[in-house]
């Protein structure tokens, strides 16, 4: 494959916490704050606004590259627990801006990755801005993206040989059932493709314990899950540890 030469272009892998998650209840406080001054109890949920736009402003600048960079060392936390090589296709499901897709190009030049994201209005992540990125690094001729959803994946069976995927199981919003996602993701991999998935599988409403998870994903034909706990690691900031953040961050390990 011929070398293509990166685009001068910004690599824009986005923000976890949407921009809107902080302007939205920051707005909303003002309004309250304006009106209590008027009548003291809109005062009340003018703290209540304000803090959680606060709250969520620092997790922002916590995972963002300029701040404590904790969202690229949680990508390199589940890249740390890929096979030492893999060649053929990896599927990265929900790939955003395409952070992980990217750096799995980078980390396997033998392979032909593709992202798949519905690219839906709740996040600030779009196809343009993944095709650009992958532009940029130089990737354009080796890692495609498509639309499509994680619940009802548009790839035929068996179609890969290595699916990545990070933080979207619990966003899932067209599976009523969560786990359901992870049995789209094993139904494309091949009989021996290996996969490796991150997001908040302690949750237990969405995904029950680890042990039943696991023992979900071998009646789906999973020869072997390991459960490896990631939100124990140090560098993530207590700040972001609750349980809606990555406080429940967890990588499911396999083989179909
Ligand atoms: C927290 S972001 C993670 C993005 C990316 N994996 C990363 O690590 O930077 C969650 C992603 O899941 C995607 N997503 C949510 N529901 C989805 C669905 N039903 N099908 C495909 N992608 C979905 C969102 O569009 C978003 O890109």
């Amino acid at each position: 494959m011929t070398d293509i030469k990166p685009e001068n272009k910004p690599i824009d892998f986005g923000n976890w916490v949407p921009l809107k998650m902080i302007v939205v209840p920051a707005i909303l406080g003002l309004a309250c704050l304006g009106a209590g001054l008027r009548w003291w109890p809109l005062l009340i949920p003018a703290a209540l606004f304000c803090a959680i736009a606060v709250y969520f402003a620092v997790a922002r600048w916590l995972f963002s590259a300029r701040g404590g960079n904790v969202q690229d060392r949680i990508l390199e936390l589940l890249l740390e627990h890929l096979p030492a090589d893999a060649v053929g296709k990896v599927l990265d499901i929900g790939c955003g801006n395409g952070a992980l897709a990217i750096k799995a190009a980078q980390r396997f030049p033998k392979a032909a990755v593709t992202g798949v994201d519905f690219w839906g209005k709740s996040w600030d992540y779009s196809i343009k801005v993944c095709e650009g990125n992958a532009a940029a690094c130089g990737l354009s001729g080796r890692v495609d993206f498509r639309q499509g959803s994680a619940a009802s994946l548009p790839f035929a069976d068996g179609s890969f040989d290595l699916v990545i995927s990070n933080l979207v199981f619990h966003e899932v919003r067209d599976a009523a059932d969560k786990r359901e996602p992870l049995r789209e993701a094993l139904r494309v991999l091949k009989p021996g493709g290996v996969f490796v998935l991150q997001d908040l599988f302690l949750l237990e409403p969405y995904f029950g314990t680890p042990q039943e998870l696991q023992d979900t994903l071998r009646g789906w034909g999973a020869g072997r899950v390991e459960f490896i706990r990631t939100c124990d690691r140090e560098f993530i900031p207590k700040w972001v540890k609750l349980p809606f953040m990555v406080g429940t961050l967890a990588i499911l390990r396999g083989e179909r």
